[in-house]
């Protein structure tokens, strides 16, 4: 039996339950689809994949253009993709969410606006439960009451974290999709909040959700205040390496190509109401990363080999620094057939060319361009 639901100050109407539209098969017939947080790392990567790939879908890129997002991401999106449409918003104003399901009859939403700096986090958690949290609510909320007559050939696809699950401290232990929640981080709490809220409206209102979480990406376009694209920069201009503690802890590192088309094969073909894990079995101590970077970077650059090595500098840890998360993506390969594209060494290596080659984007980043072109573009940056 289905729910009753009062959205607004509509009549009550039964509802299915997220139950029974699974056992009817959600058709997926999502033509509308916004995808939130689109000007940041990852969004630009799926945006650009969806833009390209489904020349059909009409792609709605929602963001805040907070100092994470840099619409240079998409600018070969924007010149050549007539699908694509960029709307500046905050994912925390319920009415203009409201408004942007209307307007552009959202069927679909892949939700990855977010705060998603642990540092960031420690400094300022607030900040991390004002967006990853209540915009989290509030984007459910616009879905619910917009979807509320039919939920049918809808989805609200939620990209978040495999550090919800906390940090593993046992050699060859994986988080699995049923892996309890024990974030440890303002960030990782904060993701794990917005997981909660998203499969608690699948439960309780049958909104058509699907989760995944991913381990740590890499690749071009990222934010340089992430480890990767940060050392990148700061070999190249011979600056210091900050490694936190003692540079052992260990991450599960996927290429940002291959997350864009697991979120693509997910969005598309995943089981409404499921958790998929994503990663590439890849795990790297930091410190062996690192030096992978450093050997990379001075080939590249034409230096010696072994020139950049002294600019590793142990620095204070983390507070609360995760020792190690590794991911079993084994039910999304199993069932979907999905699996990384590169091998490592292929995917930092191109990742390291791009950095190289794509120093103008570092530089409008780091000087601060990019957020005062945008401030004359939108005023209020
Ligand atoms: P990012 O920081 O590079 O980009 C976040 C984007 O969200 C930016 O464009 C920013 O402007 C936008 N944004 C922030 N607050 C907003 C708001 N209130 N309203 C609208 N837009 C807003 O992040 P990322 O690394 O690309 O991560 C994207 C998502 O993937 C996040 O949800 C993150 O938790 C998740 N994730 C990231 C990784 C990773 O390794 N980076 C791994 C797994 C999951
Ligand atoms: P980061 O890229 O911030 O991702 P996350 O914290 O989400 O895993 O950091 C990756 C790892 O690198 C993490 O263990 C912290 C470490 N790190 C450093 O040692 N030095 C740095 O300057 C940064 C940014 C990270």
């Amino acid at each position: 039996m289905g729910l009753i639901a009062t959205i607004g100050k509509k009549e009550k109407k039964e509802i299915p339950s997220l139950a029974e539209l699974i056992a009817k098969g959600n058709h997926k017939t999502m033509r509308n689809v916004l995808i939130t947080g689109g000007a940041g790392f990852i969004g630009s990567h799926v945006v650009r994949l969806f833009c390209r790939n489904y020349p059909d879908y009409q792609i709605y890129n929602l963001d805040k253009l907070t100092y994470a997002g840099n619409l240079e991401n998409l600018a070969d999106v924007a010149a050549d993709c007539p699908n694509y449409h960029f709307i500046k918003g905050d994912i925390c104003d319920l009415e203009h969410m409201r408004r942007i399901f209307a307007d552009h009859r959202i069927d679909g939403v892949i939700h990855l606006a977010a705060e998603s700096h642990v540092d960031r986090s420690i400094r300022d958690p607030f900040a991390f439960a004002q967006t990853n949290v209540l915009g989290t609510l509030s984007l459910l909320q616009a879905a619910r009451e917009a979807w509320a007559e039919d939920m049918n050939g809808k989805l609200f696809y939620h990209v978040s974290t495999d550090e919800v699950y906390g940090s593993l401290h046992d050699p060859g232990t994986f988080f699995v999709e049923t892996t309890a929640y024990d974030p440890q981080s303002p960030y990782s709490a904060s993701k794990a909040s917005s997981d909660h809220f998203v499969r608690a409206f699948g439960n309780t209102y049958g909104l058509p959700i699907v989760v995944s979480n991913c381990s740590n990406n890499y690749g071009p376009n990222q934010f340089p205040e992430k480890l990767i694209p940060l050392f990148i920069n700061n070999i190249r201009h011979g600056k210091p390496l900050p490694v936190y503690g003692t540079g052992e802890n260990v991450r599960d590192w996927l290429y940002v190509i291959d997350h864009a088309r697991a979120i693509d094969t997910i969005f598309h073909r995943g089981r409404v109401g499921e958790t998929y894990n994503i990663g590439g079995f890849n795990e790297w101590r930091n410190i062996d990363l690192i030096r992978v970077m450093i050997r990379t970077a001075d080939r590249l650059l034409g230096n010696p080999e072994g020139h950049s090595e002294g600019l590793i500098t142990y620095v204070q840890d983390r507070a609360g620094h995760d020792k190690r998360y590794a991911i079993d993506s084994t039910k999304l390969h199993e069932e979907l057939g999905w699996e990384p594209s590169l091998q490592f060494e292929e995917g930092i290596e191109k990742t390291i060319r791009w950095y190289l080659d794509n120093q103008q984007w570092l530089d409008h980043i780091t000087s601060g361009a990019y957020e005062r072109y945008y401030a004359e573009m939108y005023g209020d940056k």
